[in-house]
């Protein structure tokens, strides 16, 4: 499966630290699903029309049944990943952020501050996760049944989880 994962940090994208998140996202989605993955990374700035633009190419131009975005979700002026991914997407899943920031909350009480979405744009599914390497192994796993039973419905193929579950319940 072609999976995009794009980290959204000024520091990250202008050297100032190291991305960490992305290849975490990398690690922690290949344990999640039994599915070989191809990998499409990018590291950009906390500027919305460049996030749009670079979620618009990973879903119309190489068709990636999954985008998964790590940062830009919290309180601070730059932060504008949910607001670039509600531009771009055609449905809404708020799901995805609510079971994200009810069971970190358990983890750290600030995780309320996340404003993480998810939605479906054509045949790919855009996911939202925090910023912090941590957060991402604390939430992807949590939203792997959904997102493979969400890239069964919109991309027509069903990603095999590491679980082993394969058959969905959302059809008889
Ligand atoms: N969720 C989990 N599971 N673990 C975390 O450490 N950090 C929170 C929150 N969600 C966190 C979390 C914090 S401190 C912030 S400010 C928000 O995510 C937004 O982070 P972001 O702007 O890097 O996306």
């Amino acid at each position: 499966m072609k999976v995009a994962r794009i980290t959204l940090s000024d520091r990250a994208a202008n050297g100032v630290y190291a991305d960490e998140s992305g290849p975490e996202i990398e690690r922690v989605t290949a344990g999640a699903f039994a599915e070989p993955l191809e990998w499409i990374r990018v590291v950009l700035p906390d500027d919305q029309a460049q996030i749009e633009s670079a979620l618009r190419r990973l879903a119309d131009i190489e068709k990636c049944p999954l985008i998964v975005t790590t940062g830009g979700t919290g309180p601070s002026v730059r932060d504008v990943t949910p607001e670039a991914t509600r531009a771009v997407i055609e449905k809404e899943f708020p799901g995805f952020g609510e079971v994200m920031r009810m069971h970190s909350y358990e983890k750290v009480k600030t995780a309320i501050l996340s404003r993480a979405t998810a939605g479906v744009r054509g045949r790919s599914l855009i996911v939202n996760l925090p910023g912090r390497p941590k957060a991402i192994g604390e939430c992807l796993p949590l939203l792997a049944p959904a997102i493979a039973e969400a890239i069964d419905h919109i991309a027509g193929f069903r990603p095999r989880l590491a679980g082993g579950e394969s058959t969905s319940p959302c059809r008889p």
